[in-house]
């Protein structure tokens, strides 16, 4: 069942100024219930532009954004339901926090939904258990905090509000190597536990490849494809042509191939490189 689709979306930013320039061109799109889907693309393809429709903090200037079947913008549907039903996570996100405590600040958005009493405190402490925050985190004032244990609060701020869909806008930007673990693992136990819908902005191919089942690649506010994850990057040479890297490690595969040891060309995380390795050593240099 597709939770989300999108029909000849189109944003354009300053109509009628000589700035008017389109961010979104004519975008058709679907996205199944439970699919884990990156988003990569160049700076200003228009991946920022495209999510923020999704749960209608921008409207389209053509076409429509459907959710659950129903077009956001009909006349019977309530926006507000849209905004608790898509949760969606900005980059940067801990600028947003703001309150005395870190529980006020995850308590903020279930609130806002109308959740109050038993229900509201379980929200709280389950989101901060699952992104990760120790209870005695809860009463500290959340500017005390890292940097990576702030966005962990900014995403368990959504997450409190159980919403179907997540939509997460480079949320390990910023963070070190650890911090971006810390976030990106957890994100994807929430994904496997709860099979919320997730879509993922990201810079970092190997994030991607190592977290997401499809991948959506934006080029000049087009779909230059949506598809599993394996087949977008075996299209290496388009990805590149776009002006894209593949991921660190396909690469290395590639000047290994130019040096006579093809180990196969579906290669784009450590973990299955190593398993090719591994098994051409077995074979004592035949290819696998
Ligand atoms: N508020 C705005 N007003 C005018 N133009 C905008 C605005 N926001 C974005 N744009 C323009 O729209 C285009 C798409 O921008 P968008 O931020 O959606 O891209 P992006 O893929 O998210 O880029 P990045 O990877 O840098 O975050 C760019 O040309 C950008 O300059
Ligand atoms: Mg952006």
């Amino acid at each position: 069942m597709n939770v989300i689709e999108l029909k000849g979306l189109t944003h354009k930013y300053s109509i009628g100024t000589p700035f008017e320039s389109v961010a979104v061109d004519n975008v058709d799109l679907t996205i199944e219930k439970g699919e884990f889907c990156g988003i990569i693309g160049h700076t200003g393809s228009g991946k920022s532009t495209l999510i923020q429709h999704l749960n209608g903090l921008i409207k389209p200037t053509q076409g429509q954004v459907l959710i659950d079947g129903k077009d956001i913008w009909d006349k019977s549907v309530n926006i507000r339901d849209i905004r608790f039903k898509v949760g969606l996570v900005f980059q940067y996100s801990e600028y947003q926090l703001f309150e005395e405590t870190v529980y006020k600040d995850i308590a903020y958005g279930p609130k806002n939904m109308g959740c109050e009493g038993e229900e509201l405190d379980k929200r709280v402490r389950e989101a901060a258990e699952e992104m990760g925050l120790d209870e005695e985190l809860l009463e500290r004032s959340p500017f005390d905090l890292s940097g990576g244990q702030k966005r962990r609060v900014a995403l368990a701020g959504v997450i409190a509000m159980k919403p179907e869909i997540l939509i997460l806008d480079e949320p390990a930007a910023g963070l070190d190597p650890i911090g971006r673990e810390n976030v990106l693992s957890r994100i994807s136990e929430y994904h496997k536990k709860h099979g919320t819908t997730i879509l993922l902005v990201s810079h970092s191919m190997e994030d991607i490849v190592k977290y997401a089942q499809k991948v959506l690649v934006m080029n000049k506010g087009k779909v230059f494809c949506h598809d599993e994850t394996d087949r977008v990057f075996a299209r290496q040479d388009e990805i590149t042509e776009i002006g894209l890297d593949v991921p660190q490690i396909t690469k290395i595969m590639m000047l290994l191939r130019q040096k006579g040891v093809d180990l196969g060309q579906d290669i784009y995380t450590v973990e299955r490189a190593k398993e090719r390795i591994l098994r051409y050593m077995d074979n004592k240099g035949t290819v696998c």
